[in-house]
């Protein structure tokens, strides 16, 4: 299961692989705030509690979007981050403002 947090709501759904979690967020109807789509606005910043494994790399926007040490403390660019593999994944939506 794949569950998304955002400071007004809570969903569960199914993950699937070659999507990223902006991609569930939307399709989930969960009004998960983004703006570019390309991993620089970092509006959709997300920390990702459970289930880093199971997520696509960073990917070179979220290298230069975010500090490392974010990156190492879970928090990812949700329309960036890909799931690679299905299992329990838990996502919070947390952009910086
Ligand atoms: S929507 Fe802009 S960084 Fe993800």
């Amino acid at each position: 299961m794949l569950e998304l947090k955002t400071r007004k709501t809570q969903k569960q759904l199914v993950p699937e692989t070659g999507l990223t979690l902006l991609d569930h967020a939307l399709k989930a109807d969960v009004d998960w705030g983004f703006s570019c789509t390309r991993g620089t606005c970092a509006r959709c910043r997300c920390y990702v509690a459970v289930g880093r494994e199971l997520l696509s790399e960073p990917s070179e926007a979220e290298e230069d979007r975010l500090e490392p040490e974010e990156l190492e403390q879970g928090y990812r660019l949700a329309c960036q981050c890909i799931v690679k593999h299905v299992g329990p994944i838990s996502v919070t939506h947390k952009p910086y403002f």
